[in-house]
């Protein structure tokens, strides 16, 4: 077994093969993701310490289509909440044979950290941490883009809003690098940019009308006020006038640009409704793919195909 902890330092074969595991649990006569006996015999813990709608979901579906037993953790009712630490709740549920942890947690580190304590035939997978990761996000975010614009070489990418807070971007950057897109965008305030963030290999934006000119992709990003300062809160209305995406300003991309969202999405602040529930808006193929995505990610894992040579893969950075 192995863990799916980051994408950073991936190969592009392993990637590849994600997205086509994926796109094999997909009946694409009736358009939705099969029951497979994949994960039979395997109890699949899901540890979320901090709020989820989305990625809980789509991984508690993903795990009983796998056949997986499930069992989904309330951190707020469990004995976390009486002092218990991560460690000792981490052993308590090894006693109870889990065979997977799936864990998200608001500290950087978090899940490396569990992947570290665990015995090693218990896998871990990263379900967002801090600001660091949330590779399956970024792996949905990729199927997504593959199926409505084929291949990555050509395409430019445009990354928008509160980038500093943002695992998914970090996550979405190391992706695309991977796998090969032409040109990667970030557009943001001076503000919500991390340091040396051209280090990625990004081109970087102040400006919509000048960084979403030409782009195939725009991906858009709430600001993350639960890792923000309160003294660096923006205001939402400048945010919007400035970043929020507006058909309008929409209109500097490529015609048929997709628009994408991790969500939740929050309307008014950096989207406008006609755009994300308009024609070019994807965010919900987007939830839709987190499952058959998940399914691959948690299938490759217990069968030892995310095993690889990359020392990264189960680095935290
Ligand atoms: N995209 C995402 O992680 O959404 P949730 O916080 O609802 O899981």
């Amino acid at each position: 077994l192995k863990h799916f902890l980051t994408i950073e330092g991936l190969p592009p074969q392993l990637l590849t093969e994600i997205l086509d595991t994926a796109d094999s649990f997909v009946d694409m006569n009736a358009q939705q993701v099969k029951k497979v006996p994949l994960l039979r015999g395997k109890t699949v813990a899901n540890l979320f310490f901090e709020a989820s709608t989305r990625t809980l979901s789509t991984f508690e579906l993903a795990a009983k289509r796998l056949s997986a037993d499930v069992l989904n953790l309330n951190i707020s009712t469990s004995s976390t909440s009486k002092g218990e630490t991560l460690k000792d709740t981490l052993m308590t549920l090894q006693a109870m044979h889990c065979d997977m942890f799936v864990v998200r947690h608001s500290a950087s580190g978090a899940a490396h950290f569990i992947a570290q304590h665990v015995t090693p035939d218990v896998a871990v997978i990263n379900a967002g941490d801090g600001r660091h990761a949330h590779p399956t996000q970024a792996m949905l975010d990729m199927l997504t883009i593959r199926q409505h614009k084929g291949d990555f070489k050509n395409l430019k990418v445009a990354i928008v809003g509160d980038i500093l807070h943002s695992r998914v971007a970090r996550s979405e950057i190391h992706a695309l690098r991977i796998l090969g897109a032409n040109e990667i965008r970030v557009i943001a305030p001076a503000t919500l940019l991390p340091k040396h963030i051209e280090s990625l290999g990004v081109k970087v934006f102040t400006e919509m009308s000048r960084g979403l000119r030409d782009v195939d992709v725009v991906i858009m990003l709430r600001l993350q006020r639960e890792r923000m300062q309160t003294a660096l809160l923006p205001s939402e209305s400048e945010f919007y006038s400035l970043y929020g995406l507006t058909e309008n300003k929409l209109a500097y991309a490529k015609p048929d640009a997709i628009v994408m969202h991790p969500g939740p999405i929050n309307r008014g602040v950096e989207i406008e409704s006609r755009v994300a529930d308009g024609p070019r808006s994807v965010i919900l193929n987007q939830v839709t793919n987190g499952i058959a995505v998940r399914m691959a990610v948690m299938s490759m894992a217990m069968s030892g195909q995310l095993n690889t040579q990359s020392s990264s893969f189960t680095e935290s950075s």
